[in-house]
């Protein structure tokens, strides 16, 4: 029933009821669901650009980006979102996308979920391309789609009254939920019906919000920074600068290079630098006032390539110089092997920088807590934080204008980051303070995917809510987001390689340089670890390789999933295809004749021991390739864990509640990935209770830090920790004791490779990766040359969930063919070209290719069930198997990411953005 609105007030029905608003302000409709009506199932991904889908409602029925449309155009509409659909329907809805596996990091899915009920309604039976094109406005950076499709499907078939389980999800022990079972993602329903709180859907009382000044400038001295304007609008209560940190300012993972302000005096490095943060009683006035500072800058002209960072006379942008690392690698002879070759190819292969996109800006909570008797932040979790902030206000009032109190001397802080632990090391050095005073609890993430390894906001805003005494939410938009953090390396790399008469592969000489932009972040493990697989997954005796990381002025970058991996492979595969016609064979040829074998030497130097399944991926797509017209195919090789001299841990703990829960606690995070589903698997597995018992947190209760989730290690190791706490508990159980005998108990588990060697180490065998994942795909064209099926193989070591597995290789396809055709992030001058969503070039719905996902099982081991971390591996053949299929089409060898000159791209972007980077 619509009501009709009055002259001054927005009447409208929300979910079935009537909604009067006095003296409405002049907001979107997003906002106005969020923070004014407490509907938070809408999310905000790029708020006002409309180009990501998350915020999606129904109005009058029809699907409609709430970010772009005036709360007052609501007037007598009818809105509804995820919440005032019946209990019935969001069964169905949650139901169908969680059992299809139609959701990772759960961001876009209430919305793509609003336009899945809309499309239902309307046509119950419809085909995939017709989904497809339905949700041509939205964005998911995690599924690849295949499944989101599958999920709509089985919404169609429930509403027609049809089993709605998809045919991929039979098991016959799925109910038990072990190792090797599809369980649902932990959490599932929640993410798809909007109800899983992402940091901005938190609302603590008292709260302050917060906003950055960015640098004007990727290179200037900062003469001055003014913000007396600032701090004299209404409603700010504090505006802080390099002044006011009590501690160390520069922050880093490796090399503490990169300060959480500029201050006064100091040279700026790069656009996303910050220069002051305010904090204000609302997020408008924080924007408001971060504006208002003024800053006094003289301007100096930016490095913006490596080349000119390395010019003997280019001014340093850090105190040690412009490189910032070389990995080096020498073995056997590559002069003399290249003199005796029969054939030899060189060329120069480029790759382009790239955005994580994932769907949740960064965002960040800070709580000043109360320290217990030891000096301690208490251990608890934020919905217990939050009770006492709002018996706090009761008793207090909000606290506007008072300065902070001496009992709040610790702090709450909650992290989105991939590494809690590290979060708080960094967070405490600039306050200054001894670890304990800081509790950090991970808020699971809208994706990260490597980009938010380095800290963003999280320093800021602690530093707010302890100088104020109150909590401080800080949440980036998009423009921020794309500005602050790293991004993938470009990377040059110049190949030589050479094989005998018959297509074996004699020697490589590799020649890389990766543009490290402003900061160090982990630069300089991403260009060894681009040293490291210069040579793909191939028996090469003689190898001679450099890699440098120089800095620039360009947006800092950082972990992207593949880690220096995808950049490598995309030249060495590239040689690989040209050996071959030279050779007279084909792409699989010369790979069956060239893949490393067991007890074969990876590029490092390491043996490989354990069995793997390399040959199986690439015999499993032999069909495929050889069956097709236009078809590229490409290996791929990718460490799990971070290694190369750093020793691998894995902890966690299962806490007995006494409620008769069991809590498990890991130190990696949830970001999409399925992590917590399967340490639930995990601990099912070795002690039997069902998996519907367990939860699951990362904090820092408990002493069980593991570093950062990165390098596909999240479930290998989280896995290990887990596994080792559960047969402690188990012992217990099969002792005769009961749980609720064991109520408070906390079991836990650690597992430490102490040794892994450095790349390059002057030792006979050396150990570089605790393990490896290894691919082969196949790109198929139709007769456009547009990309119409990818084909991939992987060896997983042990499938611990297919379904969650197929979705992270899906998703890492669309990932990749994002990267082969569309995507890029370049700059000019340290200037970022794109600000918006769209630009980057994320593939949507419509644009994807069938995909066919072939599992091989060929266990590790070493680990746990003998699984490989498959985080990143998925997307390090696909770009050099789209240059294959591509040459196979037109015979243009192509060198340059991504290649938007290629009918496959063109059919995605149309004619007019054909230009190379
Ligand atoms: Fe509305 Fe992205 S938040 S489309
Ligand atoms: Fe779609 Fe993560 S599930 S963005």
């Amino acid at each position: 029933m619509a009501v009709a609105p009055k002259s001054d007030t927005l009447c409208f029905v929300l979910n079935g009821r009537e909604v009067v608003i006095e003296d409405a302000p002049e907001l979107s409709l997003l906002d106005l669901l969020r923070d004014h009506l407490g509907i938070t199932s809408p999310k905000d991904g790029c708020q006002p650009l409309g180009q990501c889908g998350c915020c999606t409602v129904l109005v009058d029925g029809k699907p409609r980006l709430s970010c772009t449309m005036k709360a007052s155009l609501a007037a007598g509409k009818e809105v509804t979102t995820l919440e005032g659909l019946s209990d019935e329907t969001r069964r169905q809805i949650a139901e169908c996308f969680v059992q299809a596996g139609g959701v990772q990091c759960g961001f876009c899915i209430p919305g793509i979920a609003v336009r899945a009920h809309a499309l239902i309604e309307k046509n119950a039976c419809p085909t995939r391309d017709e989904i497809a094109g339905e949700l041509r406005a939205h964005l998911c950076r995690c599924t690849g789609y295949t499944k989101i499709i599958d999920a709509v499907e089985s919404l169609g078939k429930a509403r027609r009254g049809e089993p709605c389980r998809p045919a991929t999800v039979a098991s016959t022990n799925e109910k038990t939920g072990s190792v090797g079972t599809r369980l649902a993602r932990y959490g599932g329903a929640d993410c798809v019906l909007g109800e899983h709180p992402y940091i901005d859907d938190i609302a603590i009382p008292g709260s302050l919000h917060a906003a950055m000044r960015f640098s004007d400038h990727p290179r200037a001295l900062i003469k001055r920074i003014d913000t007396t304007a600032a701090e004299s609008l209404d409603g700010v209560i504090r505006v802080i600068t390099a002044k006011d940190v009590p501690g160390e300012r520069h922050v880093g993972l490796i090399i503490n290079d990169w300060p959480i302000f500029v201050a006064e005096g100091e040279e700026t490095r790069c656009v996303g630098d910050i220069l002051a943060a305010v904090a204000a009683v609302d997020e408008r006035t924080a924007r408001r006032a971060a504006d208002l500072i003024a800053v006094d800058y003289e301007v100096r002209t930016p490095i913006s390539s490596p080349e000119e960072g390395l010019q003997p006379d280019a001014p340093k942008i850090h105190p040690g110089g412009n490189l910032l690392s070389r990995s080096a690698l020498v073995r056997g002879d590559a002069d003399a092997a290249f003199a005796n070759s029969a054939h030899v190819v060189e060329g120069v292969w480029q790759t382009q920088r790239i955005e994580h996109m994932y769907l949740e800006p960064e965002a960040c909570i800070a709580m000043p807590v109360e320290l217990d008797a030891d000096d301690r932040a208490p251990a608890h979790g934020w919905r217990e934080t939050a009770a006492y902030w709002s018996e706090r206000c009761k008793e207090h009032g909000n606290g506007n204008g008072r300065p902070r109190t001496q009992s709040l001397a610790g702090l709450h802080l909650l992290s989105q980051g991939q590494g809690i632990f590290d979060d708080r090391r960094q967070c405490c050095s600039v306050l200054g303070w001894p670890k304990e005073r800081m509790h950090v609890e991970l808020v699971t993430n809208g994706g990260a995917f490597g980009g938010k390894e380095d800290m963003s906001i999280q320093a800021q805003t602690a530093l707010l809510a302890y100088l104020t005494g109150r909590p401080v939410k800080t949440v980036l938009n998009r423009k921020e987001s794309l500005r602050l953090h790293p991004k993938r390396h470009p990377v040059k790399s110049h190949l030589k390689l050479g094989c005998d008469s018959e297509g074996r592969i004699t020697a490589l000489r590799a020649r890389i340089i990766g543009d490290k932009g402003a900061y160090a972040s982990v630069g300089a493990k991403v260009l060894e670890r681009a040293a490291g697989h210069a040579a793909g997954p191939y028996r090469i005796p003689n190898v001679d390789i450099e890699a440098l990381a120089v800095y620039t002025n360009n947006p800092p970058c950082g972990a992207m999933r593949g880690f220096g991996a995808n950049q490598s492979a995309f030249a060495v595969e590239g040689a690989l295809d040209m050996l071959a016609e030279k050779v007279g064979i084909d792409g699989w040829e010369i790979r069956s004749r060239n893949i490393l074998e067991v007890g074969d030497r990876f590029c490092t130097g390491q043996p490989l021991l354990k069995p793997f399944g390399l040959r199986k991926t690439l015999e499993a797509v032999k069909d495929a390739y050889r069956g097709a017209k236009y078809a590229g195919i490409a290996c791929g090789i990718k460490n799990v864990g971070i290694g190369n001299g750093l020793p691998e841990a894995g902890r966690g703990t299962i806490t007995v509640e006494p409620s008769g829960r069991l809590t498990i606690r890991t130190g990696f995070t949830e970001m999409g990935q399925g992590l917590f589903t399967v340490l639930i698997q995990t601990a099912v597995t070795e002690t039997g209770l069902p998996a519907d018992r367990f939860d699951v947190l990362a904090d820092t209760t408990h002493a069980i830090d593991c570093g950062q989730t990165t390098g596909s290690r999240g479930t290998v190791l989280g896995a290990y920790g887990v596994q080792l706490a559960a047969r402690k508990l188990k012992a217990d159980l099969d002792a005769g004791r009961k749980l609720s005998d064991l109520a408070g108990r906390v079991y836990e588990g650690e597992w430490v490779c102490y040794k892994t060697d450095k790349f390059g180490a002057d030792v006979p065998d050396p150990k570089t990766h605790l393990t490896y994942g290894f691919a082969t795909q196949v790109v198929i064209l139709d007769d456009e040359g547009r990309v119409k099926k990818i084909v991939a193989a992987h060896d997983v070591g042990r499938a611990m969930n297919p379904t969650l597995l197929e979705g992270q290789i899906e998703g890492s396809l669309h990932m990749g063919l994002g990267y082969a055709l569309t995507e890029d992030f370049p700059c000019e001058d340290g200037r970022p070209l794109y600000e918006d969503v769209k630009s980057c070039g994320v593939l949507r719905a419509h644009h994807m290719p069938e995909l066919e996902i072939i599992l091989v099982e060929e266990p590790d081991p070493e680990t746990p069930y003998g699984a490989r971390g498959v985080g990143e591996i998925g997307l390090v053949p696909t770009a050099p198997a789209v240059a294959g299929a591509l040459y196979a089409y037109d015979r243009i060898r192509r060198t340059t990411l991504p290649m938007k000159d290629s009918p496959a791209a063109k059919a995605i972007l149309g004619p007019k953005h054909t230009k190379q980077p």
